[in-house]
């Protein structure tokens, strides 16, 4: 992705460290995270530093790498023991995404099949690291097939942040959008704010900026406004999981934007690689849901006059908050799902025929 003009990855391994964007801090300071060990990595999966479906999966697939580099000794039942209890540890920053468990499985069913520590050591920040690339390339596949859907001067809703920084690189829902402007395609994006952490306002909105495409940052309460007035002609979101039966499990807010599209006949897609769809979950009721801090509704955060960024509560002391961070949106309302291998319909009989024909 572009920043400042300059091509970035969101995550990417350095020697021993994992270097992230700082996401926490975006859009005032642009920073890099540099993560020491697999305890800190798994800190900034749970706190946010990195977020979004694929790139938590790069990372954590980053963190098995520190963890295999940090083992001292060359006893493999140790080795793989201690593999087990970074996995868990990694596994346990957030319920929801699919790639996160997916990306830590993949890089650990790789190294600890060498039965040696040595192998296993060497093999682990390359296996990481194809993951990492072999993410990037699928987020390039979706933009291309997205884009095919994407008609000159259409006006785009997109909700919370599936771009570039979600992801390893291009993003899931962002990435069509980014290859529709590189064909010179004249869009204009609308930009969900997504309360309560306003990663639409504050990541969207950058990423959309760096790159120079038109866009314009809504009050989340305002989509079925703009929607009614036949303003908005194609809406586009990612996903943290996906049932088999096509129930799609994504940033809270998401449900409502797709009943609100059905009823104004407004396209509604999904974009997200094959790892979003979970096997072992036959719908959207099975999918867990993150439960969030209520300090994320009860307080704003921002930049002051003096460029010092401030939380600041915005509601009484003596109320509490409810905040789930995802909801799930029933197959029905969702016209299609963009993957890398091409768009399917989201009922359970194209899903399992698609996910057998792309094995
Ligand atoms: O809580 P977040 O910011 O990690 O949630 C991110 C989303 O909901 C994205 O839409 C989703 O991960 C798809 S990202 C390509």
């Amino acid at each position: 992705m572009l920043v400042n003009s300059q091509n970035y990855r969101t995550v990417w391994m350095q020697d021993s460290s994992v270097c992230m964007i700082n996401q926490q801090l975006l859009p005032h300071k642009f920073e890099i995270y540099k993560s020491k060990n697999h305890v800190d990595t798994a800190n900034a999966i749970k706190t946010m530093i990195v977020r979004g479906a694929p790139a938590i999966g790069a990372t954590g697939a980053f963190g098995i790498a520190q963890a295999a580099l940090e083992f001292k000794g060359n006893n493999f039942e140790d080795f793989k023991n201690n593999i087990e209890i970074a996995s868990n540890i990694l596994k346990s920053t957030r319920p929801t995404a699919n790639d996160l468990f997916y990306a830590i499985d993949f890089v650990k069913g790789k190294i600890l099949k060498n039965f040696n520590v040595e192998n296993a050591r060497k093999d682990a920040v390359k296996s990481a690291s194809e993951y990492a690339d072999w993410n990037a390339e699928l987020c390039r596949q979706i933009g291309e097939h997205g884009n095919k859907l994407i008609k000159n001067s259409q006006n785009i809703l997109t909700h919370c942040n599936a771009g570039a920084l979600a992801c390893v690189d291009f993003g899931t829902a962002l990435s069509p959008i980014r290859i529709a402007h590189y064909n010179k395609k004249n869009i204009f994006v609308y930009v969900d704010e997504t309360r309560p952490r306003n990663q639409g306002a504050s990541l969207t909105a950058w990423e959309l900026a760096q790159e120079k495409i038109s866009h314009a940052i809504i009050a989340d309460n305002a989509a079925g406004h703009f929607m009614r007035k036949g303003k908005i002609d194609f809406a586009i979101v990612g996903a943290d999981r996906i049932a088999m039966n096509g129930d799609v499990a994504n940033k809270i807010g998401t449900y409502e934007k797709a009943v609100l599209a059905r009823e104004n006949s407004i396209p509604f897609y999904v974009a997200a690689p094959l790892s979003t769809f979970d096997i072992k979950c036959g719908s959207g009721d099975e999918i867990p849901i993150e439960e969030r801090s209520e300090d994320e509704l009860l307080y704003i955060h921002g930049i002051d006059e003096d460029k010092k960024i401030k939380k600041i509560r915005i509601a009484p002391i003596e109320s509490s908050a409810k905040n789930p961070a995802f909801d799930v949106t029933p197959a029905k309302y969702i016209t299609g799902i963009i993957t890398e291998k091409g768009v399917i319909k989201p009922t359970r009989e194209h899903i399992e025929i698609f996910m057998k024909n792309s094995n």
